[in-house]
């Protein structure tokens, strides 16, 4: 079905004249067609420099596809395809670079949880740190910025389809008090996520700036494990009050949390602070602790690297059962210690950001 959908939006293509003379659907900057449940996604790559050019055709190609697309948002990216070197004088020749940063008009702080690598809870703690917040009487929203792997409709439970308004913009799910929204339900089961860098830049901006979050506090922003193409392209879109850095308290992910450490100062990216995830272990028969991971070393780190710490999570099966199933720690064991632990350290981002912490 969405073949037939991809082949509509090709004949459409197929009509539009780009600079040059050929038609876009035969232009060789022209990406693959993603076809989603809710939405069609393609990039239009142009030598530098000719975005300017190509404006009016990507205006049009939005148009016609928008015209064929059943219902679904229409996602047409347009770049230049190598952001130029830097190396002429400044002022001779203005070159095109980044486009500034615009906040996202609503939001008062946007803070993004990452990670060296995956695997370490960055999405686990960025659900329950959204929780947390919104506990605290704050308005929350939450951004599944992991297009290659969305995993927070399964942790949150998210079922359907975003409502998408007449004006194309998207409306959040609204689940345990916060706002969400994630790609992943837009996608189906086997589809193959296959965004090449421009078409994930631009669905990030989408996802970001044509969703209604209303007024939020906070905006917390799970992103792609590493220091890829995403996390870039966010820190370009967007002023960030800061980055949530989770590790496991091993050494090997301590060196991964570096990275994204250095990734996010050399964007001028404040480091808000480092969480221990998966800290210690809780036996679930006898609710003894043991120290088997070589807990604290993710504290020795943010000592040394001058950043705060936030907290430890305890290795917890209830986390990870309540996850796995859209029930997370802090929306369904909220007095519990497995929540507890991801409160403390929702208050004290709170305080970092100075927003204010309303008890509940
Ligand atoms: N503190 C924890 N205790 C038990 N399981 C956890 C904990 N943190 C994460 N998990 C589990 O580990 C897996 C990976 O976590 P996830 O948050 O998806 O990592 P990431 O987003 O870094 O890839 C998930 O199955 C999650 O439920
Ligand atoms: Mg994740």
């Amino acid at each position: 079905m969405s073949d037939d959908v991809a082949n509509k939006v090709r004949q459409a293509l197929g009509t539009i004249e780009v600079p040059g003379g050929l038609m876009l659907a035969d232009f060789a900057g022209l990406s693959d067609i993603i076809v989603t449940k809710s939405a069609i996604a393609f990039a239009i790559s142009v030598s530098p420099g000719m975005e300017k050019a190509f404006a009016p055709a990507r205006t049009a190609a939005e148009a016609a596809v928008t015209a064929i697309a059943e219902g679904r948002k229409v996602m047409v990216s347009l770049t230049g395809d190598k952001p130029p070197v830097q190396s002429a004088p400044q002022s001779a020749g203005r070159r095109p670079g980044p486009p500034p940063k615009t906040p996202v008009p609503g939001i008062r702080h946007i803070v993004a949880v990452g990670a060296g690598k995956g695997g370490v809870g960055k999405s686990t703690c960025a659900v329950n740190i959204a929780l947390g917040l919104a506990r605290r009487g704050l308005n929350v929203g939450l951004l599944d910025a992991d297009l290659y792997g969305p995993s927070l409709p399964k942790m949150l439970g998210i079922e359907g389809q975003p409502a998408i308004r007449d004006d194309k913009i998207f409306k959040p799910f609204e689940v345990y008090g916060i706002k969400a929204m994630s790609i992943g339900p837009m996608l189906t089961e086997s589809q193959a996520v296959v965004w090449r860098g421009p078409m994930a830049t631009s669905a990030l901006r989408q996802l970001l700036r044509e969703t209604d979050w209303g007024e939020l506090d906070v905006l917390v922003v799970d992103l792609p494990p590493g220091t890829g193409d995403i996390q870039i392209s966010l820190v370009q879109q967007v002023d960030l009050a800061g980055a949530v850095v989770v590790s496991t308290p091993q050494d090997m992910s301590l060196i991964d949390a570096r990275k994204a450490i250095d990734m996010f100062r050399r964007t001028n990216v404040p480091v808000l602070g480092i969480v221990e995830n998966m800290s210690y272990f809780i036996a679930p028969d006898t609710g003894t602790r043991y120290d088997i991971f070589g807990h604290g070393g993710a504290r020795t780190a943010a000592e040394a690297l001058d950043i705060p710490f936030l907290g430890e999570v305890p290795l917890v099966m209830s986390i990870r059962e309540s996850g796995d199933a859209g029930r997370p720690a802090v929306a369904v064991s909220g007095d519990g210690p497995e929540a507890a632990a991801f409160i403390a350290i929702a208050d004290r981002l709170a305080e970092r950001l100075g927003v204010v912490s309303k008890p509940r």
